[in-house]
């Protein structure tokens, strides 16, 4: 019998590769070409199935153009480059790698926070361009990560991560607002309490973004969020950049209105909005919060291991539309 065809569309480990060949006809773009849209359609015409990464787009055009593809497996926790209701409504299964990468994500989250909090990169930039030449009392003076008001925007696993992180670790008071409220067992857990979004905002020492992108979140934190906000807050976004009004941010950067931002996720990535590139006060980092070395191998694996999961047994590992899957 032959093998199930599948394309990797993003470059991968080359043991990744060599897995999926074990068990697939594989396709791969080892060479990581950026493809269009319709380039991308033509790859994928003849194939049974996808690893893709959060930077491969599959919508109604696309699954209209391949009727063969059964399953799209995602190398990432969210989803957003899958239109999921048009492909549940051709009866495709999509994936992702939930759990793997929660701790690792967390630690870079607070990471960012100490950074921008603490004036990390800038501090650095002026050292390294050579103008320290003497010390002075307010020197890249911050704000405090103990003892301070963590708000996190996005309850999740990763936001439950960094709760515990602060909370257990910094002795921070932590407050939350999420879509639901969590079990108590679990708000004592991260030692977390819930508040509303406008309590949210005006009470954060250090604000963290971990909520899932939708056209529900477009904009979650614009103009009249960030006024909400004591302008000795820092604003962490490692979610999706479409959270945040980056113009909006900009303004609020120059005009002080907020301290810093630290940015892991930005709307038109790889693009970066220019206005961001000019102010001071913001860290920016190429979308690696979950950049471990073991963590992506983990999740790579399990992106494989849903194919293999699926095109032996009929399922899928981290199934995102189970109701697509036969019983
Ligand atoms: C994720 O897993 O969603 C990370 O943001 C990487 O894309």
């Amino acid at each position: 019998m032959s093998k199930p065809r599948i394309l990797v569309a993003r470059a991968v480990f080359p043991e990744t590769i060599e897995r999926l060949k074990q068990h697939f006809e594989v396709e791969s773009n080892q060479a990581d070409e950026a493809w269009t849209p319709a380039q991308l359609i033509e790859k994928l015409r003849d194939k049974d199935g996808a690893f893709t990464t959060g930077s491969v787009r599959i919508d109604a055009e696309l699954l209209a153009a391949c009727p063969k593809l059964k399953i799209c497996a995602n190398m990432a926790v969210g989803y957003n480059n899958f239109d999921l209701e048009a492909m549940t409504a051709r009866g495709v299964l999509g994936t992702n790698t939930p759990d793997v990468l929660t701790d690792t994500t967390a630690d870079f989250g607070f990471a960012l926070l100490m950074a921008t909090a603490r004036r990390i990169t800038e501090s650095e930039i002026y050292l390294r361009e050579g103008q320290w030449t003497k010390w002075s009392y307010d020197m890249f003076a911050g704000s405090d990560i103990h003892g301070a008001t963590l708000g996190i925007l996005g309850m999740g696993r990763i936001g439950q991560g960094i709760a515990k992180r602060g909370a257990h670790g910094f002795g921070m008071n932590v407050i939350y607002h999420n879509r639901s409220r969590l079990d108590a067992a679990t708000e004592a857990e991260c030692k977390a309490r819930y508040v509303s979004k406008e309590e949210l905002l005006k009470t954060a020492d250090h604000l963290v973004l971990v909520l899932p992108y939708s056209a529900a979140s477009h904009h979650a934190i614009g103009a009249a969020e960030l006024a909400q906000m004591k302008s000795t807050a820092t604003l962490v976004n490692i979610a999706r950049g479409g959270i945040v009004d980056e113009d909006a941010l900009v303004q609020a950067l120059r005009d002080k209105r907020i301290a810093a931002a630290g940015l892991d996720v930005f709307e038109g990535e790889p693009k970066v909005n220019p206005g961001l590139l000019t102010v001071p006060n913001v860290v920016l980092t190429p979308h690696i919060a979950s950049a471990s070395v073991p963590t992506r191998k983990a999740m790579a694996n399990l992106a494989a291991d849903n194919l293999i999961e699926f095109f032996s047994k009929g399922q899928g590992l981290t199934p995102l539309n189970p109701q697509v899957l036969k019983a």
